[in-house]
């Protein structure tokens, strides 16, 4: 009887080992895949968001073993800004910041910022192609443990209002616009004779609707995949700007990296810009079709008479911040090579 009640203390104690020894080789095997955290703050159906699953994808084909990439859209990670300031700590890995917010990390970005800068889409892609001129400032806020890994394209900027039609720069004194959170587009806005009102990109929808502003700034997308053409029926290409996407990653985590991994992410980040870069005008078609759709109307104002009220902002940058200089020489290369079309 004792030996009975000996041998099902044994059993017990072999099965309840065996559980122990299957749930740790479950959770090592867990353990074993490095989790690569991916935020961004577009929906699902963005360029930027297609361009991370084809990421993801593609690491995970080579180095699936090892890596397991999630990609976390629609701010689920925080704000751009807070994504940027978990990218530095390592809390996350990589995410997508506007160009705009950066110049805050290190004012070399400031360049990209300014108003009316290209002169065509082409100069504009060509220079941020162009490693010589992304390559340092990409790398300039390594101390803050972060560096730009490759760009995005953002399309062109413009405003869109809810009551006003903007036809002139006139046509915005006195109005709240919403800016993001960079020192350049309040000092662009205090030029234009409106009030800017910085905030992140998720808070824009309420502010618009709870009427804190008046309008804001952006790219078709916004009016359809962030719902702002609900809210505002009047978009009014002046095109003040063409500010890229910077996806940035932790310095030390892509510094870690084994050799061979890393060229994997290197090659993966070239997948993802080229991904992204395809769907875009696409989408941003798209995305005027169905804007007109909900009702707003598309408005083609004189953009010289705006780039005019401007043009000293891009001199008190420039003349402030040497750092600038070298690399708005090389831009005007670009500009020159590759002029406007015809006037719109
Ligand atoms: C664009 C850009 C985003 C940015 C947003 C904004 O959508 O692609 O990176 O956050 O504008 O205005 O905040």
């Amino acid at each position: 009887k004792k030996e009975g009640y000996m041998n099902k203390k044994l059993k017990a104690i072999i099965l309840s080992l065996f559980m122990v020894l299957i749930l740790a080789s479950c959770s090592s095997n867990a353990q074993e895949k490095i989790i690569v955290r991916v935020g961004h703050n577009q929906s699902q159906k963005h360029p930027t968001h297609l361009g991370l699953l084809e990421f993801e994808k593609f690491v995970e084909d080579k180095l699936g073993d090892k890596y397991d990439v999630q990609v976390y859209p629609s701010e689920l990670l925080g704000s751009q800004t807070d994504m940027v300031q978990l990218t530095q700590t390592g809390a996350i890995d990589i995410c997508v910041a506007s160009n705009a917010i950066l110049e805050t990390f290190d004012n070399v970005y400031e360049i990209f910022n300014l108003p009316y800068l290209f002169s065509s889409e082409k100069a504009y892609h060509s220079v941020m192609d162009d490693k010589e001129i992304t390559g340092p400032i990409f790398s300039s806020t390594k101390e803050g443990g972060f560096v730009g890994v490759t760009w995005l394209d953002a399309g062109s900027r413009s405003f869109y209002t809810k009551d006003r039609k903007i036809e002139k720069p006139e046509d915005l004194k006195g109005l709240k616009i919403r800016v993001q959170q960079s020192p350049t587009n309040v000092k662009m806005m205090d030029m234009f004779g409106a009030s800017a009102s910085p905030m992140g990109f998720g808070e824009v929808y309420t502010a618009l609707q709870s009427g804190i502003i008046d309008g804001a700034e952006n790219n078709e997308m916004s009016l359809t995949e962030n719902g702002h053409g609900e809210i505002c029926k009047y978009y009014s290409y002046d095109m003040h700007q063409m500010v890229p996407d910077i996806v940035i990653a932790n310095y030390e985590w892509l510094e870690s990296l084994p050799k061979e991994d890393r060229k994997v992410f290197e090659e993966g980040f070239k997948v993802l810009s080229e991904k992204q870069r395809k769907e875009w005008k696409s989408s941003v078609e798209n995305a005027k079709a169905k804007a007109t759709e909900m009702g707003v109307e598309f408005i083609y104002p004189d953009q010289k008479a705006f780039s005019k009220v401007v043009e000293p902002l891009k001199e008190e940058v420039i003349n402030k911040n040497k750092k600038l200089k070298p690399y708005y020489e090389k831009i005007q290369e670009y500009n020159k090579k590759y002029p406007a079309k015809e006037a719109k």
